[in-house]
């Protein structure tokens, strides 16, 4: 499974990346907004700052809704790097959009993605991900993973190539479950994937050996 980051700040990517385990970024509207970026020239610069630091795919979305608006606005944002993801809303303007970029190289995540239904489309349509939200459908009483689970069951009885990505992880428990569901890809923030380092006996188990350690001397 391939670890993405799910934010737009610059040093939680940076500290991700030095882990060593990142295989790319995700951003939306909202986390653009959260960093404070305004502007069209600074919105660019931003994510070229994004795909210097990761040697990976980098999700940018479009937020037009018609799909001559979408068309335009993806051709813009794969132009900017080879690493670039174009980000349509699961809509159909956004189905015949990612349709024509896949049939011009290039490459799309298909996001907002609540049903199984939706991702067939996705598919269907040659999108290189799909991002289901998963804490959000956990958030409304439904479960998220079993929607992962379901989609990569799907994908493989159909032979469909689209990497199912994981989106809207809430916690580290979550990131196990996508693994053991079938995602490709989990797109999360920076705590939950530290959070994969912690286990109390870890740190007990150090502690006793560090102490022993000093018996050498
Ligand atoms: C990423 O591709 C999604 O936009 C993101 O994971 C949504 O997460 P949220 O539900 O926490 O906003």
């Amino acid at each position: 499974m391939k670890f993405f980051i799910d934010t737009a700040n610059l040093d939680q990517i940076k500290e991700a990346n030095d882990l060593g385990i990142l295989d790319g970024v995700t951003t939306n509207p909202s986390l653009m907004a959260k960093e404070g970026i305004k502007g069209q020239e600074a919105i660019m610069k931003h994510y070229l700052d994004i795909c210097e630091i990761v040697n990976g795919d980098v999700s940018a979305e479009v937020v037009s809704t018609d799909y001559e608006g979408i068309i335009e606005e993806g051709k813009k944002l794969a132009a900017l790097h080879p690493n670039i993801v174009v980000k349509v809303p699961m809509i159909k303007d956004g189905i015949k959009a990612i349709k024509w970029f896949t049939d011009n190289g290039i490459k799309t995540n298909c996001t907002l993605v609540f049903s199984a239904g939706q991702a067939i489309l996705a598919a269907k349509a040659g999108a290189t991900y799909v991002s289901p939200f998963i804490g959000r459908i956990d958030d409304s009483g439904w479960d998220g993973v079993q929607l992962i689970e379901q989609i990569a069951h799907i994908y493989n009885v159909q032979g469909f190539k689209t990497q199912v990505l994981a989106a809207s992880i809430r916690n580290t428990n979550h990131i196990i479950r996508c693994a053991e569901a079938g995602a490709d890809v989990c797109t999360c923030p920076l705590e939950p994937i530290l959070g994969l380092l912690k286990h109390p006996l870890t740190d007990i188990g150090l502690a006793k050996f560090l102490e022993d350690a000093k018996k050498w001397q």
